[in-house]
């Protein structure tokens, strides 16, 4: 009874005019830009499924102010207007328009960007919000750092080519496995992946903290999920300390091995006689997570490059060309299984109520 009180009310409440700065008004005169912001993430920033579970859990006012849109319906998550319309102080609305537009040098700008994409760990203490000294995310000094090295690209140049607004990233696995480059050397001594990060202006990966990339061998023939073994592991790791004085937990970043542009990173893979399979994994979420199992294994993983080495090609040192990586098309056709097993279980989980997602996304306070 009170979920329909609370519909109505909202429907009440919804203005029944057309929203003239929310992005299908928009949308009438700018049909371009509009079809491709619809694909983008930016437009389900408040509404996909991963960010309401976290929403449930810790709805702050923190999470909404970055999430959401500012002028249009809360649910278009960033709108047009959250990066058209300009600074209040900037007069009138452009002609036709409902708003002032941002000018195009600054829309040029990634200051723009990195309004959302820079940003501070928080900490809530006794209803208050403080901003701790540990980036959350820092895609912007990323960048900053790869211009200072002699990059040339923008956040604009490379994630809205020719003006689209669709801004592929980690979602769009076909481009997180081009911006890989993988070499394979197999010598007496061992073999070796050597991987650099191809076209991309920040660390690989970047954004959300727990986003990693890993190495992973097993004997080749052992079809076995759990044969897998991690050899190496790419991105940022965290530790919880106890403040002696407050007795308060805070989080501190231990390290930090995402692939840094122009900074290729060697992986030994062990001196092992038999052929070999291995392959490089790109994970959206924590360790935690997957451990869990509560989200659904293709959400959690994407295959971007697997191979075979074969040992006797070891004893014939220096002849031939060296093992061809064998770039695997479906991220899902390596684990089949492991990836039905994770989603009954999450179903399983999901049915039980919200408890196994409140687990998983109470991470959030800490993120
Ligand atoms: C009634 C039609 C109409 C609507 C609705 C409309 N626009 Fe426009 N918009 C135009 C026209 C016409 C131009 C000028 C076209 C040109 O200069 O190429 C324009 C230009 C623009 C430009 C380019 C400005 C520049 O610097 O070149 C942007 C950005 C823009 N609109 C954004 C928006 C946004 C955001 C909204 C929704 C809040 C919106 N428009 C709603 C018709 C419209
Ligand atoms: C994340 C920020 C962002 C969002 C959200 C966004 N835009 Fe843009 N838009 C830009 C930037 C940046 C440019 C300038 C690109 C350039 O000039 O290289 C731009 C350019 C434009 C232009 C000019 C295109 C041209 O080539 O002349 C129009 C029109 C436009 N946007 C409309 C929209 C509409 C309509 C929406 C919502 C459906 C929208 N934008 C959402 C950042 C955004
Ligand atoms: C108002 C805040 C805001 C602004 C401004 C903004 N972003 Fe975002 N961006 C977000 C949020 C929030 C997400 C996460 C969406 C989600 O939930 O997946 C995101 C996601 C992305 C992604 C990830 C897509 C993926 O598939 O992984 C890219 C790329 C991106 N933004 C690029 C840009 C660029 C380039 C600009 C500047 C032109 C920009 N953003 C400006 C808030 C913003
Ligand atoms: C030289 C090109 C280039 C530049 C410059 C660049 N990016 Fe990217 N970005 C990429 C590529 C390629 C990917 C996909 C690979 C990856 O995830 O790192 C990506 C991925 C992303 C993602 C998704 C990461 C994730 O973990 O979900 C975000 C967010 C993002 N970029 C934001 C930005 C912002 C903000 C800027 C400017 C401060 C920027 N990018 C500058 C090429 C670039
Ligand atoms: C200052 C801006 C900002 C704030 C505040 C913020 N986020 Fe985000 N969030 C982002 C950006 C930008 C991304 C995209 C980075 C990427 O793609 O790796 C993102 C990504 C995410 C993702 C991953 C989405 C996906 O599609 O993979 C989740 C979940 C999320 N945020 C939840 C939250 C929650 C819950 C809060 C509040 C506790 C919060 N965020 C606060 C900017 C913000």
């Amino acid at each position: 009874m009170m979920g329909l009180a609370l519909t109505l009310g909202l429907m009440a409440v919804t203005p029944a005019a057309p929203d003239r700065l929310g992005a299908s008004a928009c949308g009438d005169c700018h049909g371009t830009a509009f079809e491709s912001w619809r694909s983008s993430a930016h437009a389900v920033s408040a509404t996909n499924a991963i960010y309401r579970a976290g929403f449930r859990v810790e709805p702050r006012q923190f999470c909404v102010d970055c999430h959401t849109s500012t002028l249009a319906r809360a649910e278009e998550g960033i709108g047009c207007a959250s990066c058209h319309a300009a600074a209040r102080e900037a007069g009138a609305p452009a002609a036709g328009h409902a708003v002032a537009l941002r000018a195009r040098a600054d829309l040029r700008d990634p200051a723009l960007c990195r309004d959302c994409h820079e940003f501070a760990t928080p900490a809530f203490e006794e209803g208050a919000v403080r901003m701790t000294s540990l980036p959350m995310q820092r895609t912007y000094s990323e960048w900053l750092a790869y211009r200072a090295a002699g990059g040339a690209g923008t956040c604009q140049s490379c994630h809205m080519p020719g003006g689209d607004h669709g801004m592929r990233g980690a979602h769009d696995p076909d481009l997180l496995r081009r911006s890989l480059a993988v070499t394979v050397t197999d010598e007496a001594s061992g073999a070796r992946l050597t991987l650099a990060s191809a076209g991309v202006g920040h660390g690989f990966p970047t954004g959300d903290l727990f986003r990693h990339l890993t190495v992973e061998v097993r004997a080749a023939g052992d079809a076995r999920e759990d044969a897998w073994r991690v050899v190496d592991r790419m991105g940022r790791r965290f530790e919880t300390r106890l403040d002696g004085a407050t007795m308060r937990a805070y989080k501190v970043e231990t390290a930090d091995t995402a692939l840094v542009p122009g900074v290729p990173r060697v992986v030994a893979l062990g001196t092992g006689r038999g052929r070999l399979e291995w392959r490089v994994r790109y994970h959206y979420g924590s360790e935690r997570d997957e451990r869990r199992g509560v989200v659904t294994a293709e959400a959690l993983f994407a295959t971007l490059a697997t191979g075979t080495i074969d040992g006797p090609s070891r004893a014939r040192l220096g002849q031939g060309a060296p093992p061809r990586a064998d770039y695997s098309a479906s991220p899902r056709a390596a684990w089949p299984a492991f990836s039905r097993a994770r989603s009954r279980r999450r179903r399983a989980e999901l049915s039980l109520g919200s408890r196994a997602t409140a687990a998983l996304y109470s991470r959030s306070a800490s993120r």
